[in-house]
């Protein structure tokens, strides 16, 4: 059962300079709401009952923006606006589910995911990367399908232009299980184009082991001397665990670039 998620809030967002330079990207507004609570509403829609935060002292805005009780009672109590009720019951709704761990160097997504070790209940739990908004179908609620068919572990998957594999995890394919779901033979964390096993990039959606933890915390930094969740999976893969590739059925935006961002609220603007 997939009972938790964790989401790697602590990245600087320099793609979204100079927006980033005093605001946490995971609180821009996408067609009036923040990108984060897209995330969240993902979650809830899956099934998910915990989500745990992995944020730094220089993104706390965020943990504010879920905590600021005492404003919206002053607020609420002075005029009792019905929206203003309306949103606090929203925020109310993602406190009580939320953790918030702290991971204050930015020393890559592996070592965000090793902050939350003790919290993992479960043998198996979900992470988001809130970069990455799906759109038009619940991917993570597909992936847990999935996960509770084969009892293994799954990423989502996508093709992207060849000549752009050096900004993803990429990997290889073993074989087909079932309509847009493959067993992975290896993946890799930002290839060159010229040594890329594919154009089959991992895109930030994951059901990972619990036996993940150990992997990373005998994890060497890699490339870009970051400790990346991708080389412990295929660590994990090297030892025979299973993860699968499943092709999502959904619409991919990449918030985390300044035209995915602007492209983003557009696209969410017409649904
Ligand atoms: C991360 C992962 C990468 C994956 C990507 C998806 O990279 O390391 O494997 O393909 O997310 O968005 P980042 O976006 O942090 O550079």
């Amino acid at each position: 059962m997939i009972k938790q998620a964790i989401i790697p809030l602590a990245g600087l967002g320099t793609r979204l300079l100079p927006l980033t330079s005093v605001f946490a990207k995971e609180l821009l507004p996408i067609n009036g709401k923040p990108g984060i609570e897209y995330i969240l509403d993902e979650c809830i829609d899956a099934g998910i009952k915990e989500v745990i935060f992995i944020i730094s002292q220089k993104k706390i805005m965020i943990k504010k923006y879920f905590n600021n009780d005492d404003f919206y009672k002053k607020i609420i109590k002075k005029k009792r606006d019905p929206r203003i009720i309306q949103e606090y019951k929203k925020i109310l709704k993602y406190k009580k589910m939320i953790k918030f761990v702290y991971q204050n160097k930015p020393k890559g997504t592996g070592d965000a995911v090793l902050k939350t070790k003790k919290y993992i209940k479960n043998d198996f739990f979900l992470m988001l990367l809130p970069d990455d908004l799906i759109i038009k179908k619940n991917c993570s609620k597909s992936m847990i399908n999935i996960h509770n068919k084969f009892k293994c572990s799954v990423m989502a998957s996508m093709k992207v232009n060849k000549k752009t594999v050096s900004r993803w995890g990429i990997f290889d394919l073993k074989k087909k299980l079932v309509r847009n779901n493959y067993l992975i033979k290896d993946v890799v964390e930002k290839p060159s184009v010229s040594s890329a096993p594919s154009n089959k990039a991992v895109i930030g959606r994951y059901i990972l082991p619990k036996k993940i933890f150990s992997k990373l915390s005998k994890q060497k930094p890699g490339k870009g001397g970051e400790i990346h969740i991708t080389d412990a999976i295929q660590s994990l893969i090297n030892d025979n665990h299973k993860f699968i590739a499943h092709n999502f059925l959904g619409k991919y935006l990449d918030c985390g670039s300044m035209h995915g961002y602007i492209k983003s609220t557009l696209e969410i603007g017409k649904l």
